[in-house]
């Protein structure tokens, strides 16, 4: 594929992860990968109370790590993870977490922060990475891309003109054709903003086990007063804290309940 069509080559090299030749799916997936992938997706579970083993940092800095290979989309990756490494910090954290067990007894602790704010200062970073510091030409299809229509969606400005251009413009344009709905508002822009950091949670929490580590997503907490302990800007916002360290058997609250198949998966 050139990389007019697939611009966001190599990213994995870039970012240091995977170097060398991109990893693909295929057909001996299913006995290379699958078990291992069915193993660590079974195995995360919210587990809510830890002994007190320690995760290494080689450890914690690989899953991380990982949590970056998460989708994004545009992939302007508008989150930002917070390794809570200053005790005192961590404290506060807890205490915002109103010290529930999976806070209080973590080994470690990550706050997933939905950055949607830094689109703009993302984008620039991107086509940095992707022109190679500006030597390399970006074909013009993703140029056009990343400097017309990603700030024609994501542009805003406090008296909400871009989002009334926009209002009108995609009603416009989609009375005719399928268009983009969202995102418009301010509201919009929240929630894109909130999937991209869930998804890289997602990522990170299934690495932890995979790594043979528990964690638990609080979503009980206090994101202003850990906004304030990790000194971030108002735009900011805190999607999820993460927990983690070695679970115990009593840490896991009961078997796991699901509802049916039927309910959440629709066949149409
Ligand atoms: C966004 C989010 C917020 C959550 N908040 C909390 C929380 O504050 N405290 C807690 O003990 N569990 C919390 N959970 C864990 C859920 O209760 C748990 O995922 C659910 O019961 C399913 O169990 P499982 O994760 O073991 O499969 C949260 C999960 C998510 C995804």
């Amino acid at each position: 594929m050139s990389d007019t069509f697939n611009p966001l080559v190599n990213m994995t090299e870039v970012l240091g992860h995977n170097t060398g030749k991109e990893i693909r799916p295929d057909e001996t997936f299913i006995e290379t990968a699958l078990p291992g992938f069915k193993l660590a997706l079974n195995a995360r579970r919210s587990n809510r109370i830890y002994d007190d083993e320690k995760i290494p940092e080689e450890i914690m800095r690989d899953c991380l790590k990982d949590a970056l290979l998460a989708p994004s989309s545009s992939n302007l990756q508008t989150y930002e993870l917070y390794w809570v490494r200053d005790e005192d910090k961590k404290k506060e954290v807890q205490h915002a977490c109103f010290n529930q067990p999976a806070a209080k007894t973590a080994a470690e602790i990550i706050v997933v922060v939905a950055r949607g704010d830094l689109w703009d200062v993302n984008l620039k970073k991107l086509v940095h990475i992707m022109s190679r510091g500006g030597i390399k030409e970006l074909p013009k299809v993703v140029d056009d891309y990343y400097h017309k229509i990603t700030p024609m969606i994501m542009k805003t400005d406090a008296f909400g003109i871009y989002n009334l251009i926009r209002r009108v413009r995609f009603w416009y344009k989609g009375l005719t054709k399928p268009f983009v709905r969202t995102p418009i508002n301010k509201a919009d822009h929240r929630i894109y903003a909130h999937i991209q950091s869930s998804l890289a949670a997602q990522t990170l929490m299934l690495s932890l086990a995979a790594h043979g580590y528990d964690s638990c997503p609080m979503g009980g907490m206090d994101g202003l007063r850990i906004k304030k302990t990790l000194g971030l800007p108002r735009q900011a916002e805190v999607s999820m804290v993460i927990s983690t360290g070695r679970g115990k058997t009593e840490g896991l609250y009961g078997a796991r309940v699901r509802l049916g198949f039927d309910d959440l998966i629709k066949e149409v």
